[in-house]
């Protein structure tokens, strides 16, 4: 049926679940027919609201739309949407903001209540009637199984040949009914293509023939190329130190945006081979290095990529199914692999505090910025953890380093090493001390460090000092200057 016939079963009030990743796999037909829908009902007087489950962010454009007509009562779990920002900020939409690897026991536990609609796409359905995803994964098994009514939206645009890179793993449970998840390499298969539905739930088809939005990648600029730069080096001493295997490394997880991908260039020159990547999301630099065999295998659970890196995929599809592995983000993001593959963990931040403490998510304390997505998955459970981000802020306004973080997304005990265009602080085996230094002479910004000098200097300096030396009073000075001039210079 329409996209438009098929929103006539989602309803007020309703929690609706649905496909998308990232950029990927959002429903491109149904979810615009239901900010039409909602949009109408509004102008005839009635309050049309829906509770919005996700994967993570889903496509910006699809997600403005239900956004600006104020459709969305509650967001859960992660965004990176304008409106939905704003909506958020301002109090008009509830969000809960919670690590990617819970979302899937925190719904069969029911915290979100009747799942009455799941929206998801997917590229065919089998003879046998299960269904071929898309090109992300993300909870579209969990909202399958635990919704009352599902729509499916089949996209004709994504290539047949995507059939067989899905790993969908049917043996999660609740306690105590765990075991142990079997996954030793990044390229493990441990479940089936395909996902499992119950026909009598169905009750729309929806077709369509769209194309997944593409992501945008500028080139490296000269702080993203440093700050690769300082990665590499690291990567370097930690192979002659033992801690790391030469050529192959550990499997690597890089965060989304520009910093990751000229990480990810720069590995290209590092002579490495055959490396693996147990990540949340596959972007445009990895795709060329897996071409070059750089990377044997990458395993995520969507696939984030520009236009080039579409076309790129599209055309050399049956290539690089060997090579990719998309899995549910439970699987994907699953601290028991994680730590068990020895996942070197790479995210980014908005700040972080002289012992370590991260931000990833509240400027200012207070204003969400996107949420945690999967940085807390990977970098509590990594082998190595590392935050990389610019020194400053906002064209130089705002240090990335501060006394005091105003919200802590990530604890100095999750924080192993930062990194940011002047150099790398590796925080392992020093006390909070040794690290206030470490992270100011190495990551700070010059124009700051006399500031953060001079602040650990009397916060050290004071007779109840402690083993972590702050001055209450004055800690969020730096973003308090900000507030009031508009810049913290
Ligand atoms: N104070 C205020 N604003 C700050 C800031 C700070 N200390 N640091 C960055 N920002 C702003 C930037 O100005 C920019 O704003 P704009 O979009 O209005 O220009 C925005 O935050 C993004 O910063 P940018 O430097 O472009 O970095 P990014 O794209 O790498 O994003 C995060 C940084 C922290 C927002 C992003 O990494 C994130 O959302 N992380 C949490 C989720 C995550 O790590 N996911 C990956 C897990 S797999």
């Amino acid at each position: 049926m329409s996209a438009a016939e098929a929103v006539r079963f989602i309803h007020p009030g309703h929690t609706v679940a649905i496909s998308g990743f990232a950029s990927a796999g959002t429903p491109k037909d149904t979810i615009p027919a239901l900010a039409d829908r909602i949009r109408h009902t509004r102008a005839a007087g009635s309050n049309f609201t829906i509770n919005l489950l996700t994967g993570a962010s889903v496509s910006t454009d699809t997600e403005r739309l239900l956004a600006e007509v104020d459709g969305i009562a509650l967001r859960m779990p992660y965004q990176s949407e304008t409106t939905t920002r704003q909506r958020i900020n301002n109090g008009r939409m509830d969000y809960v903001d919670l690590h990617l690897s819970h979302v899937a026991q925190q719904v069969w536990q029911g915290y979100y209540g009747t799942v009455d609609v799941a929206v998801v796409e997917v590229a065919g359905i089998t003879e046998a009637g299960e269904l071929i995803p898309s090109a992300s994964i993300g909870n579209n098994k969990t909202w399958l199984d635990v919704a009352d009514k599902i729509i499916l939206e089949v996209n004709s645009w994504v290539p047949a040949e995507m059939e067989g890179m899905h790993d969908v793993y049917y043996g999660t449970a609740l306690p105590p009914n765990r075991r142990p998840i079997e996954i030793t390499r990044a390229d493990d298969r441990i479940g089936q293509t395909t996902y499992r539905v119950d026909p009598a739930k169905v009750v729309a088809v929806v077709e369509t023939n769209a194309s997944d939005t593409a992501t945008s990648v500028t080139a490296p600029d000269a702080i993203s190329t440093a700050i690769a730069g300082h990665v590499l080096d690291f990567f370097s001493s930690e192979i002659r130190a033992g801690r790391l295997p030469a050529d192959t490394l550990l499997p690597l997880q890089v965060g989304i945006g520009n910093v990751a991908n000229a990480v990810l260039s720069g590995l290209d020159r590092g002579g490495y081979q055959g490396l693996n990547c147990y990540s949340e999301v596959i972007q445009d630099g990895m795709l060329g290095l897996i071409k070059d065999g750089t990377i044997a295998h990458a395993s995520a659970t969507a696939l984030a990529l520009s236009e080039v890196g579409l076309a790129d995929l599209n055309a050399n599809i049956a290539f690089y199914r060997d090579h990719i592995t998309l899995r549910p983000q439970e699987i994907s993001n699953h601290p028991e692999v994680v730590r068990r593959l020895g996942v070197i963990a790479m995210n980014g931040m908005l700040e972080a505090d002289i012992y370590g403490n991260v931000n990833s998510t509240h400027v200012m304390g207070t204003k969400i910025m996107n949420g945690i997505g999967g940085s807390g998955d990977f970098a509590r459970n990594g082998y190595v953890s590392m935050f990389l981000s610019p020194s400053t802020a906002r064209g130089g306004a705002i240090s990335a380093i501060v006394p005091m973080v105003p919200h802590v997304d990530h604890t100095e005990h999750d924080t192993q090493v930062i990194v940011t265009e002047h150099g790398l602080a590796d925080l392992r085996g020093l006390s909070p001390r040794r690290r206030a230094r470490a992270i100011i002479d190495n990551c700070a910004h010059p124009e700051y460090r006399a500031m953060l000098d001079d602040y650990v200097a009397r916060a050290e300096a004071a007779a109840d000092a402690g083993q972590t030396p702050h001055l209450l009073g004055e800690s969020f000075d730096f973003h308090r200057r900000y507030l009031a001039t508009g810049s913290m210079r």
